[in-house]
């Protein structure tokens, strides 16, 4: 949930730490600091802890203190443990100020450490858990160890998924990085003038596209001249460094005021990135090279289980849908953080599909550990390529949609969805269930999807007014049916997470048997009803909305006169098979939110209390 960017090298640290947690920010900006090693040999720490203005403030800071140096740790914070303050900001000091660490994850036995350690004489001075480990390390340094040593002494003390990046006054040139478990990964990368870590590739890239990821359990050495890696009972490790494919220039803003209206602009080509050597547009076929099942393993699949969280899931329960509907597998789609606790029957007849765009999410990636430990074919659809998810899977499904800056997911969940898409007409095909004819139909459709995704984003000019009626009531419901219900409910979660106002997702159908009585002039409903076979019963809904007094929005196919009588709004997407909706309707759920949040002066790139990867449960 944290960013974590550390260099050792012949500059000045203290600027490319600020440039570095820039890149880091979007997983937590609860706050910012660094610690960097000056030329006196002390540690000097900066630490700011002021929300969303965290990381601007401490550059202007460190401007104004002169401080300068050549090894350094910086840390953003999501804030766990302890509320949004100073004193609980990273980086954190042993108490002779001689170590300095930034941590990501959750120590489980804080309060059991914390206690032995104020036992020793020891003043807390923040309330975070991370702090035991600047006193762990810390104590153990002024004890003889090195710094390495020291770092590995506490690893085996401390319970939880954690990432952690410490310096120390006694060793001056050198830093040391620890994974335990799945708290977000550690990369690490070095160039002729430094070495630099952190907790996403993208912060490496202004040095080097080569790099080397931390395994769980590991922990890494680096200073200016080199990079070694250690197991937990320091044996050094060997391993070859991979070439990233990220790109630095993708991940700038351009011309867009926010990340997320560049990366909803961008979604034709993310769909079309997760076509890419899958979908053969001119012979009319679908193939999966990722996947190496054979014919014979595929037909021996009873079932197909897909997880995720948050909009990833979403993604998963259209994947489920269209995977029973076009395969004829039993699916399902389950939050992650349910599924890895009730002991689900799967075997080595259930395919496990996981979609997560970070690959990193930690709900995500126990649920895959129990599916592989039962021994079940796992696939992970995914964004971050080199994440921990590809290393629990059998088979990656790189979503291609490029990196994703903006907290809300919107292009990774579009070509998520298109990824899945592939993967349910290759299963069908390879059981016999559609034919190359049928294939082809659906191949054509989707050599127009990015040109429907297009149109759509020219369409919507009713969206800036709509989204000023909806900022203004404190309720929204979301309907939908079949894979439009996967659309309704990611629509109301972009709108809690952009706008923070309340909006539930449920089937339409479910709206007799409770739901009905909140309905009235205080809560507007959103429609997801294009033209397909539950066209009527959405209509049905959307008039009994209206006899109860509610306003309504409905998203319909281009030239519904009929719904554009009855309902308050209209938003219209392009007429397209009814396998291809989906992506129309999910644009205009994506932009209202977008723009609601802007008419509320909601920050949509940092909603409040949320960061793109979510490593602890
Ligand atoms: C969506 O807008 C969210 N920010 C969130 O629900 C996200 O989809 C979820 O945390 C899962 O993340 P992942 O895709 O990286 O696993």
């Amino acid at each position: 949930m944290c960013g974590i960017f550390a260099y050792a090298g012949s500059e000045n640290a203290v600027p490319l730490l600020i440039d570095g947690l820039r890149s880091v920010e979007y997983r937590g900006y609860d706050s910012a600091g660094i610690s960097v090693l000056d030329s006196a040999g002390d540690i000097q720490t900066i630490k700011m802890g002021d929300h969303k203005a965290s990381l601007e403030n401490l550059g202007d800071a460190v401007e104004s203190s002169g401080l300068s140096g050549q090894v350094g740790i910086g840390h953003t914070r999501w804030a766990t443990h302890g509320e949004v303050n100073q004193q609980n900001s990273h980086p954190h000091s042993s108490s002779d100020g001689m170590v300095s660490i930034a941590h990501n994850g959750i120590i489980e036995n804080f309060i059991e450490l914390k206690d032995q350690l104020r036992g020793t004489g020891i003043d807390f001075k923040s309330e975070t858990d991370s702090e035991v480990l600047a006193h762990l390390v810390g104590n153990s340094v002024s004890n003889g160890s090195s710094l390495r040593e020291a770092v590995i002494f506490a690893a085996n003390q401390i319970k939880g998924n954690t990432a952690v990046v410490a310096i120390s006054a006694e060793e001056p040139g050198v830093i040391v990085g620890l994974r335990v478990g799945n708290a977000g990964g550690i990369v690490v990368g070095r160039n002729d003038d430094a070495a630099v870590m952190a907790s996403d590739t993208i912060a490496l890239l202004p040095y080097t596209s080569e790099v080397v990821y931390l395994e769980p359990s590991e922990v890494v050495e680096i200073s200016k001249a080199n990079v070694a890696l250690f197991d937990l009972e320091n044996n050094q490790i060997h391993r070859d460094t991979v070439v990233t494919g990220q790109n630095f220039e993708a991940a700038q803003k351009g011309n867009h005021p926010y990340f997320m209206a560049k990366e909803i602009a961008e979604q034709p080509g993310a769909v079309q990135g997760a076509m890419r050597g899958r979908t053969d547009f001119a012979a009319g076929t679908v193939s999966l090279p990722e996947f190496s099942l054979t014919a014979k393993q595929i037909e021996k699949i009873d079932r197909v289980v897909l997880t995720g969280m948050g909009s990833s899931l979403h993604a998963a329960m259209f994947g489920a849908s269209i995977i029973e509907s076009l395969a004829r597998i039993p699916a399902s789609a389950e939050n992650s953080s349910e599924l890895r606790y009730r002991n689900p029957a799967i075997g080595s007849t259930t395919l496990v599909v996981a979609v997560t765009q970070s690959g990193e999410t930690a709900d995500t990636l126990a649920a895959m550990e129990h599916a592989r430990n039962a021994g079940a074919p796992q696939a992970v659809v995914l964004e971050l390529e080199g994440s921990q998810a590809t290393r629990v899977a059998d088979f990656t499904f790189p979503v291609r949609a490029g990196q994703e800056i903006g907290v809300a997911s919107t292009k990774t969940m579009i070509a998520s969805m298109t990824t899945l898409l592939q993967m349910a007409v290759v299963l069908a095909e390879s059981r016999g269930v559609i034919g190359s004819i049928q294939v082809r139909t659906i191949v054509e459709g989707l050599t127009e999807l990015p040109a429907l995704i297009g149109t759509t984003l020219g369409l919507n000019g009713r969206l800036e007014s709509l989204s000023g009626r909806l900022a203004e009531f404190n309720d929204l419901l979301y309907l939908g049916r079949g894979t439009q219900l996967s659309i309704a409910l990611e629509g109301a979660l972009k709108m809690k997470e952009l706008a923070y106002i309340h909006a539930e997702g449920y089937p339409a159908g479910e709206m007799k048997h409770g739901v009905n009585a909140l309905l009235g002039p205080e809560m507007a409903t959103v429609v997801a009803a294009p033209q397909n076979s539950l066209y009527e019963k959405m209509l049905s809904n959307i008039s009994e909305v209206k006899a109860r007094g509610g306003e309504v929005a409905a998203i319909v196919t281009e030239g519904d006169t009929t719904i554009e009588r009855v309902a308050d709004h209209v938003i219209f997407v392009p007429e397209c098979p009814e396998l291809l909706q989906p992506f129309v309707t999910l644009v205009p759920m994506q932009i209202l939110a977008y723009q609601t949040a802007l008419n509320l002066g909601r920050d949509p790139d940092k909603p409040r209390n949320l960061a793109k990867t979510v490593t602890v449960e």
